[in-house]
């Protein structure tokens, strides 16, 4: 998966992997050897964030950019998920924590999936504009260690995904894109299982290793995540992620 470069044939490998795994076909992780990076299509084009062309504000322009962008996150997400799965079997980890990222890697190949096709509805496609390449920072910031992985990036950035992502519902509808807000909707929704996950295997692994979990989390981001935990927060996604507040709000840049 993580070698495949087409994001069409990581959708389908995907959704046949995780199937095979749902249903008991597939039953034991094995042992390989990942690559560092996953393997990416010719396009779109990667560029260091610094170097990404200012969004345009608004316009056919300005939605199909930010729906790229989005095309682009979940990309990702369909790598990291499978990352997560094959590289940290030496945990000695349950079938539980399996069936719960391959569930997230179907996810994200969906999500995917569903903006794909709104791009195409909208006469774009993936790969039509540049695209980040920070988002692999994290995964390879965090390649050595199971509890720095799930504190990097379910519970710091896909848990940012659930707040962003009303006020981006939001403006697609008053930009009268009542589709593309109606799919964005439903990620938003998918994605709290994602940092439920995440919290729930990090507080597993805290216990495990007889860490207490919140001052732990803190010390992974302080000391891995170049970035800043911001405000404002969707409590209400949040919480039914069981984020508890304790995680996150003693990491906000005082002001
Ligand atoms: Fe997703
Ligand atoms: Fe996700």
């Amino acid at each position: 998966m993580l070698r495949t470069q087409e994001p069409a044939d990581k959708v389908t490998l995907t959704e046949s992997y995780s199937a095979a795994w749902q249903s008991g076909e597939i039953s034991d992780v094995g042992n390989v050897t990942l690559p560092q990076r996953p393997a990416r299509p010719a396009r779109p084009e990667l560029r260091l964030p610094n170097d990404m062309p200012r969004r345009r504000k608004g316009g056919a322009a300005g939605r199909m950019a930010f729906l790229h962008a989005i095309a682009h996150i979940e990309c990702n997400a369909i790598d990291l998920a499978w990352d997560i799965v094959a590289r940290f079997t030496h945990n000695d980890l349950p079938r539980a924590f399996y069936d719960d990222w391959v569930q997230v890697a179907a996810d994200e190949a969906r999500h995917f999936d569903m903006l794909q096709r709104r791009m195409a509805q909208l006469g774009g496609a993936y790969g039509d504009l540049p695209a980040h390449d920070g988002l692999w920072q994290a995964a390879s910031d965090t390649s050595d260690d199971l509890m720095a992985r799930l504190a990097l990036v379910p519970m710091v950035l896909e848990a940012r995904g659930l707040d962003t992502t009303p006020g981006a519902v939001e403006k697609l509808r008053n930009n009268g894109d009542a589709e593309s807000a109606e799919i964005l909707l439903t990620i938003g929704e998918e994605e709290v299982p994602h940092v439920a996950a995440g919290v729930r295997w990090f507080r597993f692994l805290a216990e495990r290793r007889g860490l207490d979990p919140i001052a732990t989390f803190h010390e992974y981001v302080r000391q891995r995540f170049k970035g800043y935990i911001k405000p404002p927060f969707n409590y209400a996604a949040r919480n039914t992620a069981r984020m508890d507040r304790e995680f996150y709000e003693p990491l906000t840049p005082s002001p």
